[in-house]
C-alpha cells in the first residue's frame, strides 16, 4: 500500500515509518518539521489547502494514496496554550480525515490517548481494568481527542466503505527511554496513567495491524503494553491508587489496567517490547 503518515518526524511518527517500510509499504511522512527527502513532505497540517493538495498528490513524492495514518498532533498539555493544543489538533484531524475523503482515500489510523479515558486523575472509575466503552475528558488535550473521534464515527458515514481506525495509545517510550522506569517501585509511580505504558514499536505494531484488518466503520481499540509498567502487583497498586474500583476477577499478576482484550482478539495484537526486559538491557549511570 501507499501510505502516508502524518507526525511522521515525531517519536511514534519514526517508529512507524520504520514499521510500515519494514512491512513493505512505500510510505510518504507529513510533518511541519523534518528533513527534506523522497519519503517526506513539509505539510502544514493546519491549512486545508495544504493538506487537501498533499493527499492527492506531491509533484517528485507520490501521485495518489491508499491509507492515511494521522498521528501529528502537539501530543501533551503544556507546551502551548490549552487553545491552541485543542485548535491545533482538532483543525489537524478534521483537515486529515475530511481531505481524505475528499480525496477518495478510505481507509484511515488514527492517534487517540488513555487521556479520553479519565487521565490524569481516573475520579469517576466504575471498573478496571478500564476498556474502550469509557470515555472521560478531564483537559483540553483530552477533550480534543474525545472529539477527534466523535468527528471520524460521523464521517465513516459519508463516503461508502471507509475505514477509520482510532487508537487510543497509553503513554508511548521509546527505545533509550526505559532509564524512568528506575521509579517503577514508588507508590504512585505512572498514577496519572492507570501504571501503563506502551514501547513505541508495539504502538506502530498496532498501526501496521489496524491498517491491515482495516473494513468499513469506525473502532476504537486500547494500546497499551500487556504487563503494567510498575514493580507493585496490579491489585495492590489498584487497591492503593484507584481505592474502592472494582478490580475484574482472574487478572495477571502484573497486568494490564488499560485493557488490550479488544486488540488481542480483533487485530491479534501482541505487545512484545517489555519494560523489564528494555530497562535491564539500558545501560545503568556509573556509580
Ligand atoms: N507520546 C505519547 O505518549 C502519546 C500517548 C497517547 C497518544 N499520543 C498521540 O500519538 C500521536 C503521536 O504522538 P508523538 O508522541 O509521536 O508526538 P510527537 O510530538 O513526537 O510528534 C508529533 C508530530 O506532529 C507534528 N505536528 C504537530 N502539529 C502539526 C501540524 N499542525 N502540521 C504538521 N505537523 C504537525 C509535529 O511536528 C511532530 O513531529 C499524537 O496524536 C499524540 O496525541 C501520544
Amino acid at each position: 500500500m501507499r501510505v502516508v503518515v502524518t507526525g511522521s518526524s515525531g517519536k511514534l511518527g519514526r517508529a512507524t515509518v520504520e514499521r510500515l517500510r519494514a512491512d513493505g509499504h512505500e510510505v510518504v511522512g507529513f510533518d511541519i518539521v523534518g528533513s527534506p527527502g523522497p519519503g517526506f513532505v513539509r505539510v502544514d497540517l493546519q491549512d486545508y489547502g495544504q493538506v487537501l493538495d498533499a493527499l492527492l498528490g506531491v509533484t517528485a513524492r507520490h501521485d495518489g494514496l491508499d491509507a492515511v495514518v494521522h498521528l501529528a498532533a502537539l501530543p501533551v498539555n503544556g507546551l502551548v496554550p490549552d487553545a491552541a493544543t485543542f485548535t491545533n489538533n482538532m483543525n489537524a484531524t478534521f483537515h486529515v480525515l475530511h481531505g481524505a475523503l475528499r480525496a477518495g482515500i478510505r481507509t484511515i489510523v488514527q492517534a487517540s490517548s488513555i487521556t479520553a479515558m479519565g487521565f490524569p486523575d481516573f475520579a469517576n472509575l466504575t471498573s478496571l481494568p478500564v476498556d474502550e466503552a469509557y470515555v472521560e475528558a478531564n483537559n483540553t488535550y483530552a477533550l480534543g481527542k474525545v472529539a477527534e473521534e466523535a468527528i471520524a464515527a460521523q464521517l465513516v458515514h459519508w463516503a461508502e466503505g471507509t475505514s477509520i481506525t482510532a487508537l487510543r495509545f497509553t503513554n508511548v517510550v521509546a527505545e533509550g527511554e526505559y532509564a524512568t522506569f528506575e521509579r517503577a517501585g514508588v507508590a504512585d509511580y505512572r498514577r496519572d496513567l492507570l501504571g501503563t505504558y506502551v514501547d513505541a514499536r508495539d504502538a506502530a505494531t498496532a498501526v501496521a495491524l489496524a491498517l491491515d484488518h482495516a473494513t468499513p466503520g469506525f473502532e476504537v481499540y486500547n494500546v497499551a503494553a500487556s504487563d503494567s509498567g510498575v514493580s507493585t502487583p496490579t491489585a495492590e497498586y489498584a487497591a492503593r491508587n484507584y481505592p474502592g474500583v472494582p478490580l475484574s476477577e482472574g487478572l495477571g499478576e502484573f497486568e494490564t489496567l488499560m485493557s488490550i482484550d479488544k486488540a488481542r482478539d480483533r487485530l491479534g495484537f501482541e505487545p512484545v517490547h517489555l519494560w523489564r526486559q528494555e530497562y535491564a538491557a539500558t545501560p545503568q549511570p556509573a556509580s
